[in-house]
């Protein structure tokens, strides 16, 4: 069942009714301001960093569900009901949610009114701006009320939902004309304050949110609301609110337009006040006003708007036989690599904002899927996530956006992290062919004192893996490795150990974790993102240390083969007991999915069949209806040796959930191994725009990607098998968006930014007669046709470049402008 459509000429997904399978949002902000926005108005805006300077209160986890957001009431004559439905949930006569490049149009109407909400964050501004057209559709006059709606947070959003004894004490706000301040602390400790605005007159207003809406009533039944008139109430601690209260009156037909700021604003310290010292100085806040205070304005803000978005969306746009796939790469896929870049894994409506800073691994990964949007942001990024590193090319798991410094109650020692470092630069060098990169210094632990060049940064990287060897030669697994929840080390009985920091008595000597648990999904990470490292030194003439990074490669490899190969596919680890974890003589758990894809691609035992008989073993043990699962079969008890990974029912997150994030490495791997009909097969399971027509299974929004879906086990410990089977969970931030834009744009589609050029190497379904491809590349814009008249998966049989025949299927780096390639299948 579906819950909406997709507008692909406008970008938009446009939902038709408020009662979605779970609220459905979008993003708002690409810069400092950001908003998340439900189908219904719910959510929150902060300032930069979610958990510090949160701007809206938003209660998670509330019954009912998404309770908390940017409201606008209408009393039409005892009538009372909200554009977006909630929180009132008045039947409406007319709904639709129009979800698009950082903004939402949400529309209602209710007897004969109509009213069309726009939401967007400018270009380089520090608010939301929020557009109202009310029209009147009736054959009569009409006479309403009209009140907005939002809730403070006292800025650090974590203590704004513990420290109430302090808190209820605190809230100030300041009304001047039909501007509403809150600048609680600013008096004091603060310098930033945030304000809601109208460009008219109002007939009242209320601060407070007791006053406004009833100590025993809540955000369906307020009471000033229902009584039709603002209590213009001045909020003295307790909840701060901002409430604009107007009586509107329209002729039949007639339009009247009202445009809403909600801003946030920082001030020297020496220019906070007015002359009185206590009055907030609002020179910064009325030029902000005034930046968006009319129709005319707010039209060419979004024009703006939109003209970012062509240009970002303009670097890479293809034309599949399958819209499917079209909407994903050009659209839908692409804008939710930006949201990871901007939002990391912080806030979402699974992930409450005030938990995790930047991941190492989680940032590196992100850089894949949007280096061609924004390449100087990504390498600043890079240098960022890099100058948290330690020079023994271990590196903090965590650093945090406002501080970039890396955050040490987490500490290091996840065993996959500097690898994704070696994968993010090659990327940006591929992509950009900006070599320079690797002459910059760059810190450790953010002590410039100590900093080394970014090239030495990817030689700590290489070699903390092959220092950390375990027995059978394969990389240690430490506390974990990309899978949080597989803790080799940690064997923990006591509740409320956090599994990926625990340091158990028995490893305390060794530093924290077993010299003797190796991860194989590592090593076959190692023997996939080696190569880059390689590469590079090559390029840069350093053949002996080339030569020395290699032979390690090529030694992994054997280890590998010798020590973790089952037979049919690779094993998961070796554990703390030198037992082998994903293998056939286990009871459970017998296979994994996380290193098979990376040793496939890899070529690891190629040449004995070892990557057929993997990728077979996949589709035999992990294939589902909805994707591919962890592992299999799941864990039905706790294995204290595995850590984190059993306490999960079955069919839930790494206990054999379909983990989107790596089903991506096998869509690559069975690209890369030419079975192009398989690798699509996988990807359409999963990729959203396919599951929309089972949105009502799917639960999550069919634009972006989740982290999770539930696997064909859920619910079988309870004697329910299925029950949650295909449910999706924890959408929009997660390394899935990364890796399938990669899986898609470079393994399915094979155009791949390489060293030298741009790689195209499709491996598509056979049934395909082709497609074509825009991609910008190195400033020149290159035409791709691919042409499968013999309709086969993959293998470039001739490419032919601004007419002439080129060897090989790397298109040289040419000079900008536009430039034809026809690349010929066969
Ligand atoms: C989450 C984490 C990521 C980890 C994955 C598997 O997505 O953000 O870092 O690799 O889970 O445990
Ligand atoms: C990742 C995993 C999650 C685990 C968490 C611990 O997010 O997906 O299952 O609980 O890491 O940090």
């Amino acid at each position: 069942m579906k819950f909406g459509y997709f507008d692909d000429q406008k970008r938009e997904y446009v939902i038709t009714t408020p009662r979605t399978p779970y609220p459905w949002i979008n993003y708002l902000g690409t810069q400092g301001f950001f908003s998340l926005i439900s189908n219904t108005a719910g959510g929150y805006c902060f300032y930069k960093d979610a958990r510090l300077r949160r701007i809206t209160r938003y209660r998670y986890n509330n019954v009912p569900i998404d309770m908390g957001g940017r409201y606008f009431y209408i009393n039409d004559n005892g009538t009372i009901w909200n554009p977006g439905w909630s929180p009132v949930k008045t039947e409406l006569d007319g709904y639709e949610c129009r979800h698009g490049m950082g903004y939402t149009i949400i529309t209602g109407k209710k007897n004969g009114l109509k009213a069309e909400v726009t939401f967007f964050v400018p270009q380089d501004y520090n608010g939301e701006v929020q557009q109202v057209v009310l029209t009147n559709e009736s054959n009569a006059t009409k006479s309403f009320k009209l009140f907005s709606f939002v809730e403070w947070c006292l800025w650090d959003a974590q203590d704004d939902c513990t420290n109430f004894q302090r808190n209820f004490s605190t809230g100030r706000v300041e009304v001047k004309g039909s501007t509403i301040y809150h600048k609680t602390e600013y008096r004091d400790r603060r310098n930033h304050f945030a304000f809601y605005t109208v460009n008219d007159s109002i007939d009242g207003y209320d601060t407070d949110r007791d006053s406004f809406i009833g100590l025993y009533n809540g955000f369906h039944n307020p009471e000033a609301v229902i009584n039709g008139k603002a209590t213009n109430s001045f909020a003295d601690g307790w909840s701060p609110i901002a409430s604009h209260y107007k009586e509107i009156t329209l002729a039949a037909g007639e339009t009247k337009t009202l445009v809403f700021i909600l801003g946030y604003v920082e001030m020297p310290q020496a220019e906070k006040f007015e002359a009185d010292g206590k009055t907030i100085n609002k020179v910064v806040a009325n030029a902000m006003i005034e930046k968006y205070n009319t129709p005319e304005k707010v039209k060419q803000g979004m024009a703006e708007l939109r003209a970012a978005w062509d240009k970002l969306l303009g670097v890479l746009n293809v034309t599949t036989p399958n819209d499917k796939v079209d909407r994903m790469v050009n659209i839908w896929n692409q804008y939710q690599c930006m949201v990871t870049f901007n939002l990391s894994r912080s806030a979402s409506y699974f992930e409450s904002g005030i938990g995790r800073g930047m991941g190492f691994r989680d940032s590196n990964q992100d850089i894949l899927g949007f280096v061609h949007q924004v390449p100087d942001r990504a390498r600043e990024r890079i240098i960022d996530i890099a100058s948290t590193q330690l020079k023994d090319g271990g590196c903090y798991h965590q650093y945090q956006p406002l501080t970039k410094k890396g955050n040490a109650d987490i500490g290091g020692d996840f065993s996959d992290d500097p690898l994704w470092m070696i994968l993010s630069v090659s990327a940006y060098i591929k992509e950009t062919g900006d070599w320079s990169i690797l002459n910059e210094m760059v810190p450790y632990d953010n002590d410039m004192s100590v900093a080394e060049t970014m090239l030495k940064h990817l030689d700590v990287s290489f070699y903390h893996i092959v220092n950390n060897l375990g027995p059978h030669g394969l990389p240690l697994a430490m506390r974990a490795d990309w899978n949080d929840c597989i803790n080799l080390s940690c064997y923990s009985d006591t509740p409320g150990e956090s599994f990926q920091t625990y340091t158990n008595p028995k490893f305390k000597n060794e530093g924290g974790y077993s010299k003797i648990a190796e991860s194989v999904m590592v090593a076959t990470l190692f023997t996939y993102t080696g190569p880059n490292y390689v590469a590079i030194l090559k390029h840069l003439g350093k053949d002996d240390e080339a030569a020395k990074a290699q032979a390690e490669i090529d030694k992994m490899k054997e280890n590998v083969m010798k020590y973790a190969f089952d037979g049919d596919w690779f094993l998961r680890a070796y554990d703390a007991t030198g037992a082998k974890m994903g293998s056939k003589e286990c009871e459970e758990g017998k296979i994994f999915i996380e290193p098979q894809g990376f040793a496939v691609m890899s070529e690891i035992g190629k040449a004995e069949g070892a990557d057929i008989k993997t990728l077979n073993s996949i589709d035999k043990y992990l294939n589902t209806k909805f994707g591919l699962v962890l592992n299999n079969p799941c864990f039905t008890k706790y294995y204290i040796q595995y850590g984190e990974i059993s306490t999960y029912p079955g069919g839930y997150k790494e206990n054999a959930g379909i983990f989107t994030h790596n089903n991506a490495w096998i869509i690559c791997a069975e690209a890369y191994a030419g079975r192009g009909d398989k690798a699509f097969e996988y990807y359409s399971k999963i990729a959203p725009a396919f599951t929309e027509e089972t949105s009502d299974i799917h639960k999550t929004e069919p634009y972006v990607y989740g982290q999770m879906i539930g696997g064909k086990d859920a619910g079988s410990d309870i004697g329910q098998t299925g029950k949650n089977f295909g449910q999706g969970k924890n959408s929009w931030l997660t390394g899935t968006a990364a890796w399938n834009m990669v899986a898609i744009s470079q393994y399915i589609l094979g155009i791949a930014p390489d060293f030298d050029g741009l790689r195209v190497d499709p491996s598509i379904p056979a049934e395909w007669d082709g497609f074509k491809a825009t991609r910008q590349f190195r400033g020149a814009t290159y035409n791709i046709t691919i042409k499968n008249p013999n309709h086969v998966n993959k293998g470039v049989i001739s490419m032919i470049v601004d007419g002439k025949a080129v060897s090989g299927n790397i298109i040289p780096v040419l000079e900008a402008g536009s430039h034809d390639v026809v690349v010929t299948l066969g």
